[in-house]
Protein backbone atom coordinates (compact mmCIF):
# COMPACT_ATOMS: atom_id res chain seq x y z
CA UNK A 1 0.00 0.00 0.00
CA UNK A 2 2.99 2.39 -0.07
CA UNK A 3 2.32 4.95 -2.59
CA UNK A 4 5.42 5.02 -5.22
CA UNK A 5 6.27 8.65 -4.83
CA UNK A 6 5.98 10.29 -1.60
CA UNK A 7 2.75 12.28 -0.99
CA UNK A 8 3.25 16.21 0.16
CA UNK A 9 1.91 16.59 3.97
CA UNK A 10 -0.42 17.79 5.00
CA UNK A 11 -0.14 21.79 5.11
CA UNK A 12 -3.26 23.96 6.13
CA UNK A 13 -3.45 27.60 4.69
CA UNK A 14 -1.76 28.83 7.88
CA UNK A 15 1.21 26.94 6.77
CA UNK A 16 0.72 24.48 9.70
CA UNK A 17 2.16 21.20 8.90
CA UNK A 18 0.45 18.36 10.69
CA UNK A 19 2.60 15.68 12.48
CA UNK A 20 -0.26 14.56 15.46
CA UNK A 21 -3.62 12.73 14.55
CA UNK A 22 -5.55 12.12 17.73
CA UNK A 23 -8.50 8.51 17.17
CA UNK A 24 -10.88 7.83 18.72
CA UNK A 25 -11.62 4.79 19.42
CA UNK A 26 -14.94 4.89 21.02
CA UNK A 27 -17.30 7.31 22.93
CA UNK A 28 -17.84 4.84 25.53
CA UNK A 29 -16.48 5.44 28.92
CA UNK A 30 -16.68 3.81 32.62
CA UNK A 31 -16.83 7.05 34.32
CA UNK A 32 -19.33 10.42 33.95
CA UNK A 33 -16.90 13.39 34.42
CA UNK A 34 -19.17 16.33 34.91
CA UNK A 35 -17.16 18.67 32.50
CA UNK A 36 -17.69 15.69 30.11
CA UNK A 37 -20.74 13.85 30.25
CA UNK A 38 -23.85 14.34 32.28
CA UNK A 39 -24.71 11.38 34.58
CA UNK A 40 -27.16 9.28 32.63
CA UNK A 41 -24.23 9.48 29.94
CA UNK A 42 -24.59 10.73 26.19
CA UNK A 43 -26.81 8.69 23.09
CA UNK A 44 -23.60 6.29 22.00
CA UNK A 45 -22.66 6.06 18.26
CA UNK A 46 -24.88 3.22 17.00
CA UNK A 47 -22.46 -0.11 16.53
CA UNK A 48 -22.98 0.03 12.38
CA UNK A 49 -21.39 3.86 12.36
CA UNK A 50 -17.82 3.13 14.05
CA UNK A 51 -15.17 2.36 12.52
CA UNK A 52 -13.81 -1.84 12.83
CA UNK A 53 -10.09 -1.79 14.02
CA UNK A 54 -9.36 -2.64 10.26
CA UNK A 55 -10.54 0.37 9.18
CA UNK A 56 -9.02 2.76 11.95
CA UNK A 57 -5.58 1.02 10.87
CA UNK A 58 -6.21 1.74 7.60
CA UNK A 59 -6.80 5.41 8.19
CA UNK A 60 -3.89 6.08 10.17
CA UNK A 61 -1.82 4.21 7.16
CA UNK A 62 -2.54 6.77 4.93
CA UNK A 63 -2.33 9.41 7.46
CA UNK A 64 1.03 8.20 7.99
CA UNK A 65 2.33 8.32 4.36
CA UNK A 66 1.13 11.90 4.38
CA UNK A 67 3.55 12.52 7.16
CA UNK A 68 1.81 11.84 10.47
CA UNK A 69 4.48 10.45 12.83
CA UNK A 70 2.45 10.25 16.52
CA UNK A 71 -0.72 8.72 17.00
CA UNK A 72 -2.59 9.12 20.12
CA UNK A 73 -5.64 7.29 21.07
CA UNK A 74 -8.31 8.71 23.11
CA UNK A 75 -11.60 8.13 23.55
CA UNK A 76 -14.81 8.11 25.72
CA UNK A 77 -11.85 5.44 27.01
CA UNK A 78 -9.76 3.67 24.87
CA UNK A 79 -9.29 0.97 27.24
CA UNK A 80 -13.05 -0.17 26.65
CA UNK A 81 -12.07 -1.20 23.00
CA UNK A 82 -11.97 -5.29 23.04
CA UNK A 83 -9.01 -4.68 20.25
CA UNK A 84 -7.23 -1.52 21.64
CA UNK A 85 -4.02 -3.84 22.16
CA UNK A 86 -4.24 -5.27 18.60
CA UNK A 87 -4.90 -1.16 17.21
CA UNK A 88 -2.28 -0.65 19.17
CA UNK A 89 0.55 -3.45 17.54
CA UNK A 90 -0.53 -2.90 13.89
CA UNK A 91 -0.25 1.08 14.60
CA UNK A 92 3.18 0.56 15.66
CA UNK A 93 4.15 -1.43 12.80
CA UNK A 94 3.55 1.58 10.54
CA UNK A 95 6.56 3.90 9.18
CA UNK A 96 6.43 7.25 6.65
CA UNK A 97 8.78 9.10 5.03
CA UNK A 98 10.57 9.89 8.11
CA UNK A 99 10.48 6.54 9.58
CA UNK A 100 8.51 4.82 12.43
CA UNK A 101 5.65 6.86 14.17
CA UNK A 102 4.71 6.67 18.27
CA UNK A 103 2.03 6.11 19.32
CA UNK A 104 0.29 6.84 22.87
CA UNK A 105 -2.36 6.75 24.39
CA UNK A 106 -5.11 8.59 27.13
CA UNK A 107 -6.74 6.86 29.49
CA UNK A 108 -8.79 7.50 32.46
CA UNK A 109 -6.41 4.08 34.07
CA UNK A 110 -8.86 2.16 35.03
CA UNK A 111 -8.26 -0.43 32.49
CA UNK A 112 -4.17 -0.28 32.95
CA UNK A 113 -3.44 -2.86 36.08
CA UNK A 114 -5.04 -5.75 32.86
CA UNK A 115 -2.95 -3.73 29.93
CA UNK A 116 -0.40 -1.89 31.01
CA UNK A 117 1.86 -4.88 30.23
CA UNK A 118 0.25 -6.16 26.84
CA UNK A 119 0.20 -2.13 25.64
CA UNK A 120 3.83 -2.48 26.35
CA UNK A 121 4.74 -5.36 24.54
CA UNK A 122 2.43 -3.72 21.33
CA UNK A 123 4.90 -1.07 21.01
CA UNK A 124 3.16 1.79 22.95
CA UNK A 125 5.27 4.44 23.92
CA UNK A 126 3.73 6.01 26.65
CA UNK A 127 0.09 7.17 28.74
CA UNK A 128 -1.49 9.85 29.50
CA UNK A 129 -4.06 9.27 32.68
CA UNK A 130 -6.81 11.19 33.58
CA UNK A 131 -6.52 12.30 37.71
CA UNK A 132 -8.51 15.55 39.20
CA UNK A 133 -7.99 14.84 42.59
CA UNK A 134 -6.40 12.45 45.14
CA UNK A 135 -9.49 12.73 47.63
CA UNK A 136 -11.56 9.67 47.30
CA UNK A 137 -14.94 11.46 47.61
CA UNK A 138 -14.18 14.47 45.38
CA UNK A 139 -12.93 11.77 43.10
CA UNK A 140 -16.73 10.62 43.06
CA UNK A 141 -18.11 13.52 43.38
CA UNK A 142 -16.20 14.24 39.63
CA UNK A 143 -16.27 11.10 38.21
CA UNK A 144 -19.68 9.40 39.79
CA UNK A 145 -17.61 6.60 40.01
CA UNK A 146 -15.79 5.37 43.50
CA UNK A 147 -12.79 4.02 41.25
CA UNK A 148 -10.03 6.39 42.76
CA UNK A 149 -7.72 3.48 43.85
CA UNK A 150 -8.41 1.64 40.42
CA UNK A 151 -6.88 5.12 38.95
CA UNK A 152 -3.88 4.95 41.26
CA UNK A 153 -3.26 1.16 40.60
CA UNK A 154 -2.89 1.93 36.91
CA UNK A 155 -0.64 4.47 37.25
CA UNK A 156 1.71 1.76 39.40
CA UNK A 157 1.08 -1.04 36.31
CA UNK A 158 1.92 1.79 33.51
CA UNK A 159 5.13 2.51 35.63
CA UNK A 160 5.93 -1.21 36.30
CA UNK A 161 5.57 -1.55 32.20
CA UNK A 162 7.86 1.11 31.59
CA UNK A 163 5.31 3.24 29.66
CA UNK A 164 7.51 6.27 30.53
CA UNK A 165 7.20 9.04 31.08
CA UNK A 166 4.10 8.28 33.09
CA UNK A 167 2.09 11.62 32.54
CA UNK A 168 -1.34 12.64 34.79
CA UNK A 169 -3.67 15.20 33.73
CA UNK A 170 -6.21 17.23 35.64
CA UNK A 171 -8.46 20.03 34.92
CA UNK A 172 -8.48 22.73 36.80
CA UNK A 173 -11.94 23.21 38.27
CA UNK A 174 -12.84 26.26 40.69
CA UNK A 175 -13.93 25.48 44.18
CA UNK A 176 -13.16 21.95 43.04
CA UNK A 177 -10.17 20.82 42.99
CA UNK A 178 -8.25 24.17 42.48
CA UNK A 179 -6.84 23.68 46.11
CA UNK A 180 -4.75 20.13 45.49
CA UNK A 181 -2.49 21.50 42.35
CA UNK A 182 0.67 21.63 45.14
CA UNK A 183 -0.62 18.18 46.56
CA UNK A 184 -1.25 16.79 42.97
CA UNK A 185 2.26 17.93 42.07
CA UNK A 186 3.62 16.27 45.62
CA UNK A 187 1.90 13.13 44.43
CA UNK A 188 3.15 13.08 41.02
CA UNK A 189 7.35 13.82 42.29
CA UNK A 190 6.87 11.21 44.55
CA UNK A 191 5.93 8.78 42.51
CA UNK A 192 7.91 9.92 39.53
CA UNK A 193 5.16 10.87 37.46
CA UNK A 194 5.01 14.16 35.19
CA UNK A 195 1.88 16.50 36.44
CA UNK A 196 -0.22 18.46 33.91
CA UNK A 197 -3.07 20.71 34.75
CA UNK A 198 -5.53 21.74 32.07
CA UNK A 199 -7.50 24.69 31.89
CA UNK A 200 -10.98 23.95 31.20
CA UNK A 201 -12.55 24.46 27.92
CA UNK A 202 -16.19 25.20 27.12
CA UNK A 203 -16.89 21.31 26.21
CA UNK A 204 -19.35 20.11 28.89
CA UNK A 205 -22.61 18.72 28.53
CA UNK A 206 -24.67 21.65 30.54
CA UNK A 207 -23.01 24.14 28.67
CA UNK A 208 -22.37 26.10 31.73
CA UNK A 209 -18.62 26.64 31.25
CA UNK A 210 -18.25 30.50 32.32
CA UNK A 211 -14.38 31.81 31.43
CA UNK A 212 -14.94 34.29 34.34
CA UNK A 213 -14.90 31.13 36.21
CA UNK A 214 -12.25 29.01 34.62
CA UNK A 215 -9.02 28.39 36.82
CA UNK A 216 -6.61 30.25 35.06
CA UNK A 217 -3.05 29.26 34.29
CA UNK A 218 -1.74 32.04 36.17
CA UNK A 219 -3.58 31.32 39.15
CA UNK A 220 -2.27 27.48 38.96
CA UNK A 221 1.38 28.88 39.08
CA UNK A 222 0.40 31.27 42.15
CA UNK A 223 -0.58 28.36 44.06
CA UNK A 224 2.25 26.20 42.78
CA UNK A 225 4.95 29.00 43.20
CA UNK A 226 4.03 29.09 47.32
CA UNK A 227 5.52 25.99 47.22
CA UNK A 228 7.83 25.33 44.49
CA UNK A 229 10.37 27.40 42.42
CA UNK A 230 9.28 26.87 38.87
CA UNK A 231 11.49 27.85 35.77
CA UNK A 232 10.09 27.70 32.11
CA UNK A 233 11.40 24.80 30.22
CA UNK A 234 12.76 26.40 27.01
CA UNK A 235 11.69 24.84 23.70
CA UNK A 236 8.01 24.13 23.52
CA UNK A 237 7.40 23.82 20.05
CA UNK A 238 3.95 22.18 19.17
CA UNK A 239 3.65 21.26 22.38
CA UNK A 240 0.35 22.13 24.06
CA UNK A 241 2.22 21.78 27.76
CA UNK A 242 4.05 24.44 28.71
CA UNK A 243 6.61 23.02 31.24
CA UNK A 244 8.19 24.41 34.36
CA UNK A 245 10.94 22.77 36.02
CA UNK A 246 10.53 22.27 39.18
CA UNK A 247 13.02 23.42 42.03
CA UNK A 248 15.93 23.89 38.75
CA UNK A 249 14.46 20.50 37.71
CA UNK A 250 15.05 18.13 35.84
CA UNK A 251 10.80 16.83 37.63
CA UNK A 252 9.01 19.28 36.12
CA UNK A 253 5.14 20.38 35.72
CA UNK A 254 3.16 21.08 32.51
CA UNK A 255 0.03 23.13 32.24
CA UNK A 256 -2.32 23.34 28.95
CA UNK A 257 -3.53 26.77 28.66
CA UNK A 258 -5.62 26.01 25.97
CA UNK A 259 -8.12 29.23 27.25
CA UNK A 260 -5.38 32.04 27.97
CA UNK A 261 -2.52 30.87 25.79
CA UNK A 262 -3.67 29.39 23.08
CA UNK A 263 -1.49 27.02 21.24
CA UNK A 264 -3.73 27.05 17.99
CA UNK A 265 -0.93 28.83 15.88
CA UNK A 266 1.63 25.96 16.38
CA UNK A 267 -1.28 23.23 16.57
CA UNK A 268 -0.14 20.39 14.55
CA UNK A 269 -2.85 17.75 15.21
CA UNK A 270 -6.12 16.78 13.40
CA UNK A 271 -8.82 13.48 14.94
CA UNK A 272 -10.31 10.96 13.64
CA UNK A 273 -13.42 10.39 15.45
CA UNK A 274 -14.71 6.32 16.39
CA UNK A 275 -17.42 6.82 13.55
CA UNK A 276 -15.23 7.91 10.78
CA UNK A 277 -15.03 11.75 10.71
CA UNK A 278 -11.92 13.66 10.52
CA UNK A 279 -12.28 16.69 12.57
CA UNK A 280 -9.14 19.66 12.31
CA UNK A 281 -10.17 20.76 15.64
CA UNK A 282 -11.50 20.16 18.66
CA UNK A 283 -13.82 23.33 18.05
CA UNK A 284 -14.09 22.51 14.68
CA UNK A 285 -17.65 22.95 13.17
CA UNK A 286 -17.21 20.84 9.73
CA UNK A 287 -16.24 17.40 9.49
CA UNK A 288 -14.95 15.07 6.31
CA UNK A 289 -16.41 11.84 6.70
CA UNK A 290 -14.05 8.93 5.50
CA UNK A 291 -16.33 6.27 6.68
CA UNK A 292 -18.28 6.12 3.51
CA UNK A 293 -14.62 6.06 1.72
CA UNK A 294 -13.59 3.12 3.80
CA UNK A 295 -16.47 0.94 3.15
CA UNK A 296 -16.69 1.59 -0.77
CA UNK A 297 -13.14 -0.06 -1.35
CA UNK A 298 -11.91 3.91 -2.04
CA UNK A 299 -8.29 3.77 -3.06
CA UNK A 300 -5.55 5.41 -0.72
CA UNK A 301 -5.43 8.46 -3.31
CA UNK A 302 -8.98 9.25 -2.02
CA UNK A 303 -8.93 9.02 1.55
CA UNK A 304 -5.37 11.45 1.38
CA UNK A 305 -7.51 13.51 -0.47
CA UNK A 306 -10.19 13.82 2.50
CA UNK A 307 -7.25 14.39 4.54
CA UNK A 308 -6.27 17.19 2.54
CA UNK A 309 -9.96 18.55 2.64
CA UNK A 310 -10.51 18.06 5.99
CA UNK A 311 -7.21 20.13 6.82
CA UNK A 312 -7.81 22.78 3.88
CA UNK A 313 -10.85 23.99 6.37
CA UNK A 314 -8.85 24.26 9.23
CA UNK A 315 -9.40 27.60 11.27
CA UNK A 316 -6.64 29.84 12.49
CA UNK A 317 -7.95 29.05 16.31
CA UNK A 318 -10.92 27.57 18.17
CA UNK A 319 -12.35 30.95 18.92
CA UNK A 320 -12.96 30.49 22.19
CA UNK A 321 -14.10 33.99 23.93
CA UNK A 322 -14.96 35.70 20.97
CA UNK A 323 -19.00 36.06 19.67
CA UNK A 324 -18.64 33.71 17.23
CA UNK A 325 -17.37 30.99 18.94
CA UNK A 326 -20.33 28.04 19.51
CA UNK A 327 -19.28 24.99 21.66
CA UNK A 328 -18.99 21.76 19.57
CA UNK A 329 -22.59 20.16 19.43
CA UNK A 330 -20.68 16.73 19.75
CA UNK A 331 -19.79 15.64 23.33
CA UNK A 332 -16.02 15.66 24.23
CA UNK A 333 -16.66 12.17 24.52
CA UNK A 334 -17.11 11.69 20.94
CA UNK A 335 -14.30 14.36 19.50
CA UNK A 336 -11.92 12.42 21.75
CA UNK A 337 -9.66 14.33 23.96
N1 LIG B 1 -11.51 20.93 29.21
C1 LIG B 1 -10.24 20.48 29.29
N2 LIG B 1 -9.91 19.17 29.29
C2 LIG B 1 -10.89 18.29 29.23
N3 LIG B 1 -10.88 16.93 29.23
C3 LIG B 1 -12.13 16.50 29.15
N4 LIG B 1 -13.00 17.54 29.08
C4 LIG B 1 -12.24 18.67 29.14
C5 LIG B 1 -12.54 20.06 29.14
N5 LIG B 1 -13.77 20.52 29.06
C6 LIG B 1 -9.64 16.15 29.37
C7 LIG B 1 -9.72 15.06 30.39
C8 LIG B 1 -8.68 14.11 29.92
C9 LIG B 1 -8.64 14.32 28.46
C10 LIG B 1 -9.22 13.16 27.73
O1 LIG B 1 -9.39 15.48 28.16
O2 LIG B 1 -9.44 15.44 31.68
O3 LIG B 1 -7.42 14.37 30.51
FE1 LIG C 1 -14.56 9.42 30.53
FE2 LIG C 1 -12.55 11.10 29.95
FE3 LIG C 1 -15.10 11.92 29.71
FE4 LIG C 1 -14.11 11.43 32.17
S1 LIG C 1 -13.37 13.01 30.69
S2 LIG C 1 -16.14 10.76 31.37
S3 LIG C 1 -12.73 9.76 31.80
S4 LIG C 1 -14.13 10.36 28.50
Amino acid sequence: MTPEVEWPPLVDKFGRVHRDMRISLTDRCSLRCTYCMPAEGVPWLAGSSMLSADEMVRAATVAVQLGITKIRLTGGEPLLHPDVVTIVSKLTKLTGPSGPIEVSLTTNGLRLPALAAPLKDAGLSRVNISIDTLDRERYQAITRRDRLTDVIAGMAAADAAGLHPVKLNAVAMRGINDHEVVNLVTFALDHGYHMRFIEQMPLDPGHTWDRSQMVTQEEILASLREVYELTPEPGRGAMPAENFLINGGPAKVGIIASVTAPFCGSCDRLRLTADGQLRACLFSETETDIRDLLRADADDAALAEAFRTCIAGKKAGHGIGEPTFVQPSRPMSAIGG
